[in-house]
């Protein structure tokens, strides 16, 4: 019921922020190739030919074993745009529902006006999790959510250990000035193991790519504010197998909307 009710709600907040919002980088909504940076580019191309020799000299494997990726995504210039877009939107009167409780400050993006980038995003994605993660639904990916995270001194510092409701999670680091908040990875098998911790730092641009049910969190920023795109990619071929919170099998109700990916 609840579920239900929130995707009321959302849809309502979509149709009333579509006819009222008035975006100040209104070219961002439409995603272009030249949003991207041209090492990006080369990695999907070779992705598309199954070349991963080529893909690999563009991408950073932060652990083979964990199967976590890195590499460049995102021009500088989109990533200004894209933050002066966001704190416009914040800065607005328009009604905001926070992505989850662990994220007081971040946005919807889906509920702001990005479907068809994020739909079109994640058919590119998809070139590159198909050759990484085709046994964890990467060739098979049909639905995502995406928001933004906003960790700054006074707000939001830093992100518990926790994993992903998605298949395959690309994060990407859009800005702005900070030092600390990194990235953490812990070994899912060994988890207390402090030795066995994954960090990474993050870049302007750069994205970092993992299975969603790969343990990891934030630590907390020290200075500056950071801002990140989630971008949680799904399989319904997967999650209706199991879930991947709960990892039962799924009892499939009726949505509104996409609901969590199951189909
Ligand atoms: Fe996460």
């Amino acid at each position: 019921m609840r579920r239900l009710d929130f995707d009321k709600k959302s849809i309502e907040r979509r149709k009333f922020i579509a006819e009222n919002y008035s975006p100040m980088n209104a070219y961002l909504y439409t995603l272009d190739n030249t949003f991207f940076d041209t090492r990006f580019l080369k990695i999907v191309e070779a992705a598309k030919k199954s070349n991963l020799e080529q893909m690999l000299k563009y991408i950073d494997v932060v652990s083979k074993e964990q199967r976590i990726y890195s590499f460049p995504v995102f021009t500088r210039k989109f990533c200004q745009d894209f933050i002066e877009e966001i704190n416009h939107f914040e800065n607005s009167a328009m009604p905001k529902e926070r992505p989850n409780t662990m994220n007081k400050y971040g946005i919807l993006l889906n509920e702001i006006g990005f479907d068809d980038f994020l739909t079109s995003m994640r058919n590119i994605v998809s070139q590159i999790s198909n050759i990484f993660y085709a046994d964890w639904g990467g060739k098979d990916l049909d639905s995502q959510k995406a928001f933004t995270v906003h960790y700054k001194e006074g707000q939001d510092l830093e992100l518990a250990t926790h994993f992903d409701n998605s298949e395959i999670t690309l994060n990407i680091c859009v800005g702005n000035v900070f030092t600390g908040g990194e990235l953490f990875f812990l070994n899912n098998r060994d988890c207390y193991d402090v030795n066995s911790i994954i960090r990474f730092i993050h870049d302007i641009g750069r994205g970092v790519l993992h299975l969603g049910n790969q343990l990891h969190g934030a630590m907390p920023i020290e200075s500056g504010e950071r801002y990140n795109i989630i971008f949680w990619m799904r399989s319904s071929k997967v999650r209706n197998k199991k879930c991947p919170m709960c990892q039962k099998a799924p009892e499939l109700v009726p949505v509104l909307d996409e609901g969590d990916g199951f189909m």
